[in-house]
């Protein structure tokens, strides 16, 4: 029988290779593991109990609020504030960062960033979502009073960062930038266990993912690459989360695109905590991410914590295939 290789095992043997000389990474990482387990057993019996549905507010990015939003984003910033690792978060569902005030968080290095519970929109109708999440190392010096400017930071500056999935099995991937690694967890033990090591997307592949519904509102370029994907009987899929969306592009190959909209000049979804550890774990998994003026995602200044980005992801012949499209399309004639 194959030895099985937990979580905890296996962050606690790469200690060394992420150079966490002092284990708080690894505890870090650790902390955000169990909170996943946590989010993971509720939003499983969440029809079981009153914990479905809106909670009536709204967040700063003006998305209604569900309630496993709330329970979600209090028990990561239970699980970090406890686990004393991190001195401060930013989440989608906080209006600004919060700052741990206990001796042992004020004094360590990292910053989580995050969504905790992505693709709420799924929640009441048994679908799946996802919790991401960022880890940074603070600028200012540890001890000190964190700043806004600490989470001012680009995707290259990801010392780790990860999802958790909560579909038809519970799965946690993350990077600490030297590949990626998937757990799955084992519910007869309540262990995430080594299921899909050194995870590489495939160059190309079968599927795109977009919300088609939006097409009138995209811009013409993107109008066009998204007929070059029709035309090539590429199958479509948009579950509405993005975890679930990338995850699966990350075994199958194909593209994620969330192009600017007349709702959305910038886009919909959220660099910091959303695009950027996707971005990360994508390029470490051999991918590649830009917006759609053809950045790179991890490369992008970061102004403020709910700022918006465009966003198309995925396998790497695929993302340059759409720049292709929106160069040529998007050429001013003269
Ligand atoms: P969240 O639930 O954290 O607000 O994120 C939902 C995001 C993303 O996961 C998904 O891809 C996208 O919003 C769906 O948006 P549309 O309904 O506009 O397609
Ligand atoms: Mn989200
Ligand atoms: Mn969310």
């Amino acid at each position: 029988m194959n030895k099985i290789v937990t979580l905890d095992e296996f962050i606690i043997q790469n200690q060394e290779m992420h150079q966490d000389a002092g284990g708080h990474l690894t505890r870090l990482l650790r902390d955000i593991g169990i909170a996943g387990k946590i989010i993971n057993r509720e939003v499983n019996k969440a029809g079981l109990v009153n914990i479905l549905g809106i909670d009536g507010s709204a967040n700063i990015s003006g998305d209604e609020v569900q309630k496993l939003d709330v329970f979600s984003n209090e028990k990561m910033i239970e699980c970090l504030r406890s686990g004393g690792q991190c001195c401060g978060i930013a989440s989608e569902e906080l209006d600004e960062f919060i700052r741990f005030t206990n001796k042992q968080s004020m004094n360590s290095d990292y910053i989580v960033v995050m969504d905790p519970l992505d693709g709420s929109s799924n929640i009441d109708v048994n679908v799946s979502v996802g919790t991401i999440f960022g880890i940074y190392k603070r600028k200012s010096k540890a001890g000190t009073k964190l700043k806004a400017d600490d989470f001012l930071q680009k995707g290259t500056d990801l010392v780790a960062s990860g999802y958790v999935l909560y579909g038809t099995s519970t799965i946690l991937v993350y990077t600490t930038g030297n590949g990626v690694n998937g757990f799955t967890l084992d519910p007869t033990i309540g262990e995430f266990c080594l299921s899909h090591p050194d995870i590489k997307i495939p160059q190309r592949g079968n599927y795109y993912s977009v919300n088609q519904g939006y097409y009138l509102k995209f811009d013409v370029e993107m109008r066009r690459f998204i007929d070059e994907c029709s035309d090539m009987n590429l199958r479509l899929r948009y579950i509405g989360s993005m975890v679930s969306d990338i995850h699966r592009i990350m075994f199958q190959g194909g593209i994620f695109l969330y192009p600017n909209t007349r709702k959305y000049p910038e886009g919909k979804l959220r660099l910091l905590y959303e695009c950027n550890p996707m971005s990360m774990i994508v390029e470490q998994a051999g991918g590649k991410a830009m917006n759609c003026r053809l950045e790179r995602i991890l490369d992008l200044p970061v102004s403020h914590v709910h700022q918006r980005s465009t966003i198309a992801i995925g396998s790497p012949d695929m993302v340059d295939e759409m720049k292709t499209f929106v160069q040529r399309y998007s050429a001013v004639p003269v």
